[in-house]
């Protein structure tokens, strides 16, 4: 796969509003506090820059931002068996608000290991929000504080989505029909 997906599932318009009309409940939610907002790399990069930038806009200044590593997949759209941490965070986590951020919830494993992970470093909360969610191919149960799309079971690239690693600037979220 060298060329990119040509179908636009989510236009960038709405996936800007989506995170405005989120960013909203968030700098709400947590107003006078100091929240830690933490990134799943690789794919949900682009979404928490714009995520900070529009939390920023919403009054939300006092944020300490950092980032995880997570392997969930080697090739494809294979799922490996177990996720597996490859970048932690040195952030003190005890007692404080804790957000993740993701870019889409597939089978759900990915982001369970990693709360109950997080869970082990006693912060005061965690919240999970999450750009695209495919609860049809759920194999926990899981679900975010914040969705963004519920999609069917597509594979997606764009804003952040990766297919083999490529295609991540994207500023539209693309689909590939079946092959
Ligand atoms: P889960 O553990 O099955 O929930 O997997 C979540 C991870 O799988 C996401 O963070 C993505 O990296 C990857 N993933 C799942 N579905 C897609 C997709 O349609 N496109 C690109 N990456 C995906
Ligand atoms: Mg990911």
């Amino acid at each position: 796969m060298d060329k990119p997906a040509e179908d636009v599932l989510i236009p960038r318009e709405k996936i800007q509003a989506k995170i405005q009309e989120l960013a909203k409940e968030i700098a709400k939610r947590y107003k006078d506090k100091s929240l830690i907002v933490l990134a799943v790399l690789n794919g949900s990069t682009l979404l928490a820059a714009d995520l900070l930038r529009t939390l920023w806009q919403e009054g939300l200044t006092d944020i300490i931002f950092d980032t995880i590593a997570i392997r969930s997949y080697t090739h494809g759209t294979e799922a490996t068996q177990e996720p597996e941490l490859l970048k932690n965070t040195t952030l003190d986590l005890v007692g404080r608000p804790v957000l993740v951020v993701e870019d889409i919830i597939d089978t759900g494993q990915t982001l369970t290991t990693l709360v109950k992970f997080l869970q082990r470093r006693h912060p005061a909360s965690i919240e999970i929000f999450t750009l695209l969610s495919k609860p049809s191919r759920r194999k926990v149960t899981l679900e975010a504080d914040y969705t963004g799309f519920i999609i069917d079971d597509l594979w997606v690239e764009g804003y952040g989505l990766d297919t083999n690693g490529k295609f991540r600037g994207s500023p539209d979220i693309l689909y590939r029909k079946a092959s």
